[in-house]
């Protein structure tokens, strides 16, 4: 298990067989010191990618991102779910569907963030069914800047989102892979390999 996967283990609480709740350190309150790890590795994975901008979405993809950001030295921009008094032209916007929410959001960028020269790197906390990141690949795509790669802290393996991404020939690094959270117990990807080893 990596360090993430610990962690999950040691503080995440399975929910149901579909949800995980990780929010003493990802998704309410935040390990800083976690996060500056993530960030690293991030930075280590893509490092060879040309990336010249991150994004990711409000509200707990920001904190990875900026991590993976300051790392990497390069700028963060945080797609808005909400309308913004601040935040009116020049708008890229898309819709995402939330299964888990049974609701669609508008989520928007500020075109003048994103160039066409820019190398994207997406960033965001849970991979399930893949809505919130093909959402802010067309942001990207809007744009006419490119999608270099995705991170994501926690796949959800089991649901779609990491299927339909690599269908679309997109690069997906997940810290955290899990293959199951039936019966309360997380079960990882790499353990079931280590398993058949
Ligand atoms: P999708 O984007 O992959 O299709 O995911 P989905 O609609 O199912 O997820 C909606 C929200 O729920 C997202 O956060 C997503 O990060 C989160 N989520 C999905 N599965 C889990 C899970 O097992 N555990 C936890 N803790 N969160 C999960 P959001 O509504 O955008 O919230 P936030 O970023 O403001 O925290």
């Amino acid at each position: 298990m990596n360090f993430l996967e610990e962690r999950i283990k040691k503080d995440g609480n399975v929910l149901s067989d579909h949800v995980l709740k990780v929010d003493s350190f990802l998704n309410h309150q935040i390990d800083p010191a976690l996060m500056s790890q993530i960030g690293k590795e991030f930075a280590r994975r893509f490092a060879n990618e040309g990336i010249t901008k991150i994004v990711t979405i409000e509200s707990s993809g920001i904190a990875p991102a900026v991590m993976t950001g300051l790392t990497m030295n390069v700028p963060v921009v945080f797609a808005r779910k909400r309308k913004s008094v601040t935040l009116s032209d020049g708008l890229l916007t898309a819709s995402v569907y939330s299964f888990t929410k049974k609701e669609t959001n508008e989520i928007a960028i500020a075109k003048k963030y994103l160039a066409e020269t820019d190398r994207v790197l997406i960033i965001d906390d849970f991979l399930a069914n893949g809505q919130a990141a093909l959402g802010l690949i067309d942001l990207v795509v809007m744009s006419g800047a490119e999608v270099a790669g995705i991170g994501i802290v926690i796949e959800k393996s089991f649901q779609e989102g990491a299927k339909i991404l690599a269908e679309r020939g997109i690069r997906v690094e997940s810290l955290a892979r899990i293959a199951s959270l039936a019966n309360g117990e997380v079960s990882f990807i790499n353990e079931k390999l280590e398993e058949l080893v």
